[in-house]
């Protein structure tokens, strides 16, 4: 097999066997960590094809849901560590980075966090000792394995004139949630990248807040290292000029820009960005429209997706001094969080593999993207 392959015909059945396929991290090592999530039921063993194309392909491994706060945390004091512990051996055993995701959030945050036993809301000493235990845990048991942490996601609102979101822990203990869990996760771990992660801060309007955040936290010396623009994108939008411009924008900031959730979904929506309380509703009669794609990809639009991606990658590649890692939200088409986001129950094709684990135009149009920038 030639370490270069060439771009299949669509329909060149049947596809190169898996271990034909040159592993992706392998292009990409002279550039930047390319990453992957694993689910839940990939960290249970439930999903081979996920496990498979991860250890294979990628060079940072973040959990999908399992090392959020209700997976960790579920009641005070309850830790349950099964698999978030899976997720750094595997990556271990495969050489890969593990990566932390997430520390700080309004979502998948058990209430218990807000509340006292007679469930009142609690003042902002309880809410920020409970931040505060909860990171010196977490990170505190990783220190040393996981180098790299998303400590709070998603802070900025997406309202117009509206600064920072509403969320429990702001309304607990104030603006300076923020500071406080970049000084509580360096503090449990003083090597550890601390990351600012948001979706929708590349476009102009919730960018200029996000600089806004960041630049106040760099005055005040709060460790923050990176900024994670989430990258949940479509066919049409955003405009890879003005992820550029943020690109640079937040690097002039002296921080490292990690693209950590990416996938450019195919299928039509109303919603743009990464934001889980969304659900837009499908009716029977919308069904052929907005789930056209139910049996298989038609090639031109998996062609399109393959030229999207790749300028994507050339995008980052030319800034490839400033990008810390670009990791992909998922594996394989099929274990995409897409396929019920915004809409529920539809046929999504964001990323690089098949929902047979085959390799996409997409694939290949990355690899070569990786290959022509050395
Ligand atoms: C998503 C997961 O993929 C889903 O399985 C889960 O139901 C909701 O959360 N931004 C983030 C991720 O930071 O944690 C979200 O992950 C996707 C949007």
């Amino acid at each position: 097999m030639p370490e270069t392959m060439p771009f299949p015909a669509f329909d060149d059945i049947p596809f190169p066997a898996f271990d034909d396929v040159p592993p992706l991290r392998e292009a990409f090592a002279p550039h930047f960590p390319i990453g992957a999530v694993l689910s839940r039921q990939a960290l249970q063993g439930r999903e081979s094809i996920d496990a498979d194309l991860a250890a294979r392909h990628f060079s940072a491994l973040t959990a999908e849901n399992s090392m959020k706060p209700e997976a960790l945390q579920p009641a005070e004091g309850q830790f349950t560590y099964d698999a978030a512990d899976r997720l750094v051996e595997i990556a271990e055993a495969c050489g890969a980075a593990p990566i932390g995701h997430t520390l700080v959030w309004h979502a998948q945050t058990p209430a218990w966090f807000f509340v006292d036993s007679d469930g009142s809301p609690v003042g902002r000493d309880v809410a920020l000792g409970r931040l505060r235990a909860h990171i010196a845990a977490v990170v505190g048991r990783y220190r040393g394995r996981i180098g790299q942490w998303d400590v709070v996601n998603e802070a900025i609102s997406d309202a117009s004139g509206e600064w920072l979101r509403p969320s429990p822990w702001r309304e607990a203990i104030g603006d300076d949630y923020i500071a406080e869990a970049f000084r509580a996760a360096h503090a449990a771990d003083p090597d550890a990248t601390l990351i600012y992660n948001d979706y929708n801060i590349e476009l102009r309007g919730k960018r200029a807040k996000t600089l806004r955040l960041l630049r106040m936290l760099l005055d005040q010396q709060v460790p923050v290292h990176a900024v994670g623009i989430q990258g949940h994108w479509r066919m049409d939008t955003p405009d890879f000029a003005e992820v550029e411009e943020a690109i640079l924008e937040f690097a002039a900031l002296g921080l490292t820009v990690m693209i950590t959730e990416m996938d450019i979904g195919v299928l039509p929506t109303q919603y743009q960005g990464g934001d889980v309380s969304v659900n837009e509703v499908m009716t029977r009669e919308q069904q052929a429209v907005m789930d056209p794609y139910v049996d298989s990809l038609p090639e031109e639009v998996a062609r399109q997706h393959a030229a999207r991606c790749q300028r994507a990658f050339e995008m980052f590649l030319r800034h490839k001094h400033v990008i810390g890692r670009v990791s992909f939200w998922g594996t394989c088409d099929g274990s995409s969080w897409l396929n019920d986001f915004p809409v529920r129950g539809r046929t999504d094709y964001p990323l690089l593999f098949d929902r047979r684990r085959r390799p996409k135009p997409a694939f290949f149009a990355v690899q070569q993207a990786a290959q022509a920038a050395c």
